[in-house]
C-alpha cells in the first residue's frame, strides 16, 4: 500500500491541464502515493445541483492531503439558470465549493508564499520573498448573507444600530447585507500560525493587515488578538497597517515586509498583489491548511478561455505541489522540486505564454521533471 493517499481534484477549465502537469513532477520526484480522483466543480453543480458532492467530502475525510486545480464560479442567479432542467425550481443555491471545503474541514490557514525566483523577467523586483497568512474560514466569507433582506433583520438593525438609519427607509429588495464575522479564536490562531512560521523559518517580522480605524468591531478584535499573540514571540518584530495603505507600501517598499497576516478578504486581496509582484497568476500557489487536512492549489481560477489548450503556466500548481510535499514531511523532495523550478526559471529556455514564450503546460512540467 502507498504511504500517502492524496485526493486528486482537477475541477474545471485549466484546473485539468495544470494537474496533469503536477502529476508529471510528482511521478518524477517519486512520492509514494496513491492519487484518488474526486469530483468538484461546475459540471457537478449543473448535473447534480452540488459542486462539492457528498462522495467528494467522504473522500476528503480519508486522505492525507489534496491537490486541487480550479473551479468555475458564477453569481447565484446565473448558477441557478444553468442547472439541469430537472433541478430548476428546487431552491438550490450555489456556493463556491472551495469556500465550503475550507469551512467544512476547518482549513483555517491560507498560506501563500510569494517568492521572486531569480531571473524571472516577470518579477516586479528581484529578491521579493513575502509570505501571506490569510484567515480562511471567517470574515466576509462567512456565507451569512441576505438579498433581499428579511423584515426581522431590518427591524433588528433599526433597533440596535444607529448608523443603519439611512438604510431603514429602503425597500427590502433594494439593498443586501453580507455579514463580516470574526472570532477571537479564529483571529488568534491565524496570527499564531504566522508567528510560529516566522519563528521556525527565522523570519524577522510579522505585519498585521486590517482596517481597524473604520471597521472597528471585527478588525478591532483581529488587531487586539494579534497584539496579544505577538507577546509570546518577543524575538519577532510586529507592526500593523491599514489594508489600503498596505497595498501602496507593498508596491513602494516590498523589502520592508516579510510575513503578512490578515483577515480573509484583505488576505485574498494582498496575496493577489504579492503574486503579481513575483510573476502573476502563473506563479501564485496556496495551501489551505487545517489540523487534520490540507488542500493545496494554485491561486488562479479556471481561465475558461484557455481550458484544454495546455497553454497556461503550471508553475503555480507545481509550487503548490512543493508546499504539499513540505506539509507531508517530505522536506527533501520539496526542496528538490523547488530547486528544479528555480533552475528552469533561471535558464529561461522553457517559457509559457505568460513568460513571453511558446512552451506548453506539459513542456514546462517536463523541463522541471528533467531538472529533478
Ligand atoms: N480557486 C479557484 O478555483 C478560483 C480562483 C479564482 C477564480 N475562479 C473562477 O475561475 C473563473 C475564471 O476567473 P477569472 O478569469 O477571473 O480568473 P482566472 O484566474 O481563471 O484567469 C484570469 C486570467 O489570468 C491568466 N491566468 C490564470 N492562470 C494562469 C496560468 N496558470 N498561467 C498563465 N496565465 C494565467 C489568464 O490570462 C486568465 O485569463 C471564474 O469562474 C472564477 O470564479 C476560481
Amino acid at each position: 500500500m502507498a504511504k500517502y493517499r492524496i485526493a486528486w481534484l482537477p475541477g474545471d477549465g485549466i484546473g485539468v491541464d495544470v494537474l496533469e502537469a503536477a502529476r508529471i513532477v510528482l511521478d518524477k520526484v517519486g512520492l509514494d502515493a496513491g492519487y484518488i480522483a474526486g469530483d468538484i466543480g461546475w459540471e457537478f453543480w449543473r448535473r447534480e445541483g452540488d459542486a462539492l458532492p457528498r462522495r467528494t467530502i467522504e473522500l476528503l475525510e480519508g486522505v492525507d492531503a489534496a491537490l486541487f486545480g480550479a473551479i468555475t464560479s458564477k453569481p447565484a442567479k446565473t448558477a441557478a439558470a444553468e442547472l439541469a432542467p430537472a433541478l430548476q425550481d428546487r431552491g438550490l443555491t450555489y456556493r463556491s465549493p472551495i469556500v465550503r471545503m475550507r469551512q467544512m474541514f476547518d482549513l483555517y490557514i491560507c498560506l501563500r508564499p510569494c517568492k521572486a525566483y531569480p531571473g524571472n523577467a516577470l518579477n516586479f523586483k528581484e529578491g521579493i520573498d513575502l509570505v501571506v497568512f490569510r484567515e480562511n474560514t471567517e470574515d466576509l466569507y462567512s456565507g451569512v448573507e441576505f438579498a433581499p433582506v428579511p423584515r426581522e433583520l431590518a427591524d433588528m438593525l433599526g433597533k440596535l444600530a444607529k448608523p443603519f438609519t439611512p438604510f431603514a427607509k429602503l425597500p427590502l429588495d433594494q439593498y443586501a447585507v453580507s455579514c463580516k464575522i470574526n472570532t477571537r479564536t479564529g483571529s488568534e490562531r491565524i496570527v499564531r500560525a504566522a508567528f510560529d512560521f516566522a519563528r521556525k523559518r527565522k523570519r524577522k517580522k510579522v505585519t498585521v493587515v486590517h482596517k481597524a480605524n473604520v471597521v472597528r468591531a471585527t478588525d478591532g478584535l483581529f488587531l487586539e488578538a494579534a497584539k496579544a499573540v505577538a507577546k509570546d514571540f518577543p524575538e519577532i518584530g510586529m507592526d500593523d497597517a491599514n489594508v489600503d495603505a498596505m497595498t501602496m507600501w507593498l508596491l513602494k517598499n516590498p523589502f520592508n515586509y516579510d510575513v503578512l497576516v490578515a483577515p480573509n478578504l484583505y488576505g485574498d486581496i494582498i496575496s493577489d498583489l504579492c503574486a503579481q509582484m513575483v510573476g502573476g497568476l502563473g506563479f501564485g500557489c496556496s495551501g489551505n491548511i487545517g489540523a487534520k487536512l490540507a488542500v493545496f492549489e494554485p491561486t488562479h481560477g479556471s481561465a475558461p478561455k484557455y481550458a484544454g489548450q495546455h497553454k497556461v503556466n503550471p508553475i503555480a500548481t507545481i509550487l503548490a505541489t512543493k508546499m504539499m510535499l513540505d506539509w507531508l514531511g517530505e522536506g527533501s523532495k520539496a526542496a528538490a522540486l523547488e530547486n528544479a523550478v528555480a533552475q528552469v526559471i533561471k535558464e529561461g529556455k522553457v517559457r509559457t505564454y505568460d513568460m513571453r514564450g511558446t512552451s506548453t503546460t506539459l513542456q514546462m512540467a517536463e523541463a522541471i521533471a528533467e531538472e529533478l
